[in-house]
């Protein structure tokens, strides 16, 4: 059905237009939990000790790290943005970081992790972002709380108490400013995360006043007003993060639609996690994405690579499959959102206003018939995207008394095999 009323998010302080239209990024997290392999939360699961931790700051020796490898792999895969964790909740830092000692630089890595990769990815065309854990739960200033790996530890909750978050907040906003200032014009900021309605009776979560986010948000902005902000410092910026979920529609807050992106896991863990087997198929991933899009919304798809450095064959496989569908099918994807119709059952609908055509994405393959409501004499030409072959449209009801879903259905002719494709698009070229 026509649906003249498409939500519209109001303007953001920063720049989103080559957000919205690229559409799939690529998540990376990496740190030394990538030696634990067994979720980048490790660190709290088994309330692992500083000391207990520290062999994997010992033994990271990423050797076959090579960001010009990964970030071929992301462009393959039709992805044309990426966010990597600068640092994660433990504290570890990928960069050369004059704030700490707990860098890559002191690893047997022994260099800077952050400006290699920032050179790759922007060679294969990509723009860059960087998460920041506003959690550290390496840092000595950082108060002890629910969800710190020694919160059950009372001795050490004692010996901490008088850490002060101000001192700790500085030393978030200095590293912020590193990471925005040593290796240029950095296009996306993905703050993590705030918590500060939870109350553990002895302690409280953390969010905006103990990160100070307005003053940190002000610092960003001087730095670059065009860069792109997430939710999670808890003050609105650019755009929303349902994480490991997709909404049912168009994400609204406090009653309006916002930009929004869909962080996803290939198997749940965001970190490397070697005997985890619940990866999700490259055809689910693929239906995530349209859904996604469909909704106006982005993917952000993780992977974790290994402590040697590489995707694992498994992130490997799944990303060229995508990136095989995305290869013929991208136009339904790149410039597109929410279309102005309702598809029908099994399906989704993708549109580009640019060049006004619509994009059916065929979830379950029906039988020969495809009846599409409300588009009886709006279609030009239609055609399968992966092969380009005309699909013919037709008005159904003229040769049979079924089905009597309207006057203004359109029939599609399709083929009797699906076509080998994760998901067959049929482009509709609209009327003017
Ligand atoms: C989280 C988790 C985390 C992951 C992330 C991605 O809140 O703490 O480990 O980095 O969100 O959305």
């Amino acid at each position: 059905m026509s649906n003249p009323t498409l939500p519209q998010p109001e303007p953001t302080p920063g720049n989103t237009a080559w957000w919205t239209h690229d559409r799939f990024g690529l998540f990376i997290h990496w740190g030394i939990y990538a030696l634990a392999a067994r979720h980048e939360w490790v660190k709290k699961y088994e309330q692992i000790s500083d000391a207990d931790y520290q062999p994997y700051f010992d033994h990271f020796d990423p050797d076959l790290y090579d960001p010009a490898e990964w970030a071929r792999i992301a462009r393959e895969a039709g992805m044309r943005y990426v966010v990597l964790t600068s640092k994660h909740h433990d504290g570890f830092c990928l960069w050369d970081s004059q704030l700490t000692d707990y860098r890559a630089t002191n690893t047997p890595a022994g260099r800077d992790l952050l400006r290699p990769f920032v050179e790759a990815f922007r060679a294969e065309g990509l723009k860059v972002g960087f998460y920041y854990s506003l959690i550290d739960w390496h840092h000595p200033e950082f108060p002890v709380d629910g969800v710190h790996p020694q919160a059950n530890d009372l001795a050490f909750r004692e010996a901490t108490k008088d850490r002060d978050v101000r001192k700790y907040a500085e030393y978030l906003h200095g590293q912020v400013r590193e990471i925005l200032t040593m290796f240029g014009t950095i296009d996306l900021l993905w703050l993590d995360f705030s918590y500060s309605q939870q109350d553990y009776g002895w302690s409280k979560g953390k969010g905006k006043d103990d990160w100070q986010s307005e003053k940190l948000i002000e610092m960003v902005r001087e730095i670059n007003p065009d860069i792109i902000i997430n939710n999670r410092s808890e003050i609105e910026q650019d755009f929303h993060t349902p994480e490991q979920f997709i909404p049912p529609s168009w994400l609204h807050i406090d009653g309006k639609p916002v930009n929004w992106e869909s962080c996803q896991t290939l198997n749940g863990s965001w970190g490397y996690h070697r005997d985890n087997l619940d990866w999700k198929s490259p055809q689910l991933l693929v239906e995530m994405l349209i859904d996604c899009v469909s909704k106006g919304g982005n993917m952000l798809m993780n992977v974790g690579p290994t402590g040697r450095g590489e995707f694992d064959p498994r992130a490997q496989a799944t990303l060229a499959e995508i990136g095989g569908w995305m290869r013929q099918h991208g136009r339904a994807i790149y410039g597109c959102t929410q279309a102005p119709y309702t598809p029908p059952r099994d399906c989704r609908y993708t549109y580009n206003p640019e060049t006004n055509r619509l994009y059916l994405h065929v979830f379950a393959w029906p039988l020969k018939y495809l009846h599409l409501p409300g588009l009886r004499n709006r279609v030009r030409y239609a055609q399968l995207l992966n092969d380009g072959s005309g699909v013919k449209t037709f008005d159904f009801t003229q040769h049979h008394r079924y089905p009597s879903g309207g006057e203004d259905l359109l029939t599609l002719e399709l083929p009797i095999q699906k076509p080998d494709v994760h998901t067959p698009v049929v482009e509709l070229f609209l009327c003017e």
